[in-house]
């Protein structure tokens, strides 16, 4: 059995434990040759693959990024795309393909599945907005990023009795400011999922400055003022029509000097939440992902992807994975809003 693997999407944190785990026990227990696809879904396109020796996974599991490289390639939006693959993948006899990525990566496999090809799902994310899974590998690692960030800030913001905006990853879904913001003790916290208030924002400053402390703001990229994204000034979208990285928490803290007087800062953490070696949780969440999607592709059952559920890894139905993101409730922003001011 020949069993192709890939890494789409952005990258993230524990990419490449999941790949060591489907290489040693793929060789080592099941006796199949792995083959690596480049960069994502152009590798099934172009046919740029490798084998995958025991050599190749020395090593990788504690090192950031992908072995493999990552695109963020749909062959459903390339001309003749779906073809590509299929030529790909009867040119270089791979039986199944271990697909490892987020929403799109995993939509994709859907579909492939709907037309014949056998594909298993790891989810990966630095966002934790998959639904079917309780949490992704990589979320942890860029939440530690990110804590240890605001760890830092609050004591230059503290000497300088500065506002300090720090804006994490997070487009759709507010998980990394909700963990990290929780984490770091920062004073508001603004996620996507609920439009914020300016005016209340600057109430939670003020009061933060009133009792001589120096107030800290954790924003997720993907949150907008109450109005939208016209209020920012610098929100320019980008293709996917997402304000831009840099939009919003700038914007927040011009908006708090100006209301307040008092000196304001925006931090904008960007990639580094996505570099560098996974934590320990990162590492075994995505090698026991590995390994149980072999077992899933042993078993013949595509068009399924692995899923932790509480302690447990189980599959779902890529179908069920890909419905809908799983966004910050209501209840869980409560929670932290306790902390706010
Ligand atoms: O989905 C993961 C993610 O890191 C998001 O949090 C972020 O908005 C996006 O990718 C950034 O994408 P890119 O690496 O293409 O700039």
């Amino acid at each position: 059995m020949r069993v192709g693997v890939l890494t789409g999407g952005g990258d993230c944190p524990g990419l490449n434990a999941v790949i060591r785990a489907v290489v040693r026990k793929g060789i080592e227990i099941m006796g199949w040759e792995v083959v690596g696809f480049r960069n994502g879904w152009r590798g099934p396109m172009t046919g740029e693959s490798r084998p995958l020796g025991l050599s190749d996974v020395e090593e990788i599991l504690t090192r950031g990024g992908t072995i493999l490289g990552s695109s963020r390639t749909n062959p459903y939006k390339e001309d003749g795309g779906v073809d590509k693959i299929k030529a790909t993948l009867a040119d270089q006899r791979i039986d199944a393909l271990i697909a490892i990525g987020g929403e799109d990566t995993l939509g994709v496999a859907k579909k492939l599945t709907d037309e014949g090809i056998g594909v298993v799902g790891v989810p990966k994310t630095i966002d934790n907005d998959l639904a079917a899974t309780d949490y992704t590998f990589g979320f942890d690692t860029a939440v530690h990023i990110a804590t240890e960030a605001i760890d830092r800030l609050r004591t230059t913001a503290e000497s300088h009795y500065r506002a300090i905006v720090v804006e994490v990853m997070g487009r759709h879904a507010g998980w990394i400011a909700l963990h990290s913001g929780l984490a770091g003790g920062a004073n508001v916290i603004l996620v996507p999922e609920n439009p914020f208030s300016i005016d209340q924002v600057v109430e939670w400053v003020e009061r933060r400055f009133e009792r001589m402390y120096a107030p800290i703001i954790v924003v997720a990229e993907g949150a907008l003022p109450e109005g939208g994204a016209e209020m920012l000034t610098s929100g320019e979208k980008d293709a996917f029509g997402h304000v831009r990285l840099g939009g919003v928490g700038t914007w927040l803290a011009d908006e708090i000097a100006a209301r307040t007087g008092k000196e304001s800062r925006a931090v904008v953490l960007g990639h580094v939440q996505r570099g560098g070696t996974p934590t320990a949780y990162d590492r075994v969440l995505a090698t026991r992902f590995g390994l149980h999607a072999v077992d899933a592709v042993k078993d013949g059952d595509f068009g399924t992807m692995v899923a932790l559920r509480g302690t447990d890894i189980v599959r779902v139905k890529l179908a069920e994975a890909t419905a809908e993101l799983k966004t910050v409730p209501p209840e869980r922003y409560e929670e932290a809003e306790v902390f706010f001011g």
